[in-house]
């Protein structure tokens, strides 16, 4: 699966809908109407990290059978390096940590990599850019939230959009921006995504506007939007 992300980084704008706002009891058919979209985004919290708790590896294993989209894997835990071979192991093809929950985050990113994933960095809306500064040329993606994580539903921060505009830059001055994904992540909707997209990201996240209402369909608004960039 690795192979298939690595050929479709950067080729154009990827939609990755959060499942977090699917219908649990029927996780099966939500998977199958967002079959059009690129990636399946999903969210893991521990209950310290952020205040909520959602899924773990079992239940990724559990529904990686039922498609071939890449499995993009937020993980919102504290200390993430103790369960990336769990999440390996379940099926994981892109792991993405928060700065704030690693000890050690270069040593989260070379473990992610020794696995044979993808790694990603994630940050929360008041986290500086400087966290990423030393290891940005070390990731495949960084993800900048949006909103305060943990729960999906939430307002967008707009901050966010001069802060994308700001790692933009950053990754054409360190001569990354060919090479590293930018994804973002919370209240993005079929009216502000392409706010994030001008503002540099590649990869957007949407869970309450896909499940929130008839998911294919949305995934097709989304894409149409997308596909004119
Ligand atoms: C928030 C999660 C998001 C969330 C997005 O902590 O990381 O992925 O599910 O949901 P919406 O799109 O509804 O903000
Ligand atoms: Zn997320």
């Amino acid at each position: 699966m690795v192979a298939d992300y690595k050929n479709k980084r950067k080729s154009g704008y990827m939609l990755s809908p959060s499942i977090l706002s699917a219908d649990f009891s029927r996780l099966g058919e939500e998977l199958a109407s967002i079959s059009a979209a690129d990636y399946v985004h999903i969210d893991v919290m521990d209950g310290a990290f952020v205040p909520n708790i959602s899924y773990g590896a079992p239940v990724v294993k559990g529904i990686r059978p039922l498609t071939e989209q890449i499995f993009d894997i937020h993980l919102m835990i504290e200390e993430p390096i103790r369960y990336l071979e769990d999440f390996k192991n379940a099926g994981a093809d892109l792991l993405c940590v928060h700065s704030e929950a690693c000890r050690h985050l270069d040593r989260t990113i070379t473990a992610v990599h020794e696995l044979g994933c993808l790694a990603g960095v994630a940050l929360n809306p008041s986290t500086p850019l400087d966290a990423i500064k030393w290891v940005l040329d070390k990731v495949d993606m960084v993800l900048l939230m949006s909103v305060n994580p943990g729960f999906g539903g939430q307002a967008f921060i707009p901050e966010v959009l001069p802060k994308l505009k700001e790692l933009s830059i950053m990754l054409e001055e360190r001569g990354l921006a060919d090479k590293v994904d930018v994804e973002v992540d919370g209240g993005i909707r079929l009216d502000n995504v392409v706010s994030v997209i001008e503002a540099g990201a590649n990869v957007i996240v949407a869970g309450s506007a896909i499940f929130g209402g008839e998911a294919s369909k949305n995934v097709e608004e989304f894409k149409n939007i997308m596909a004119g960039y």
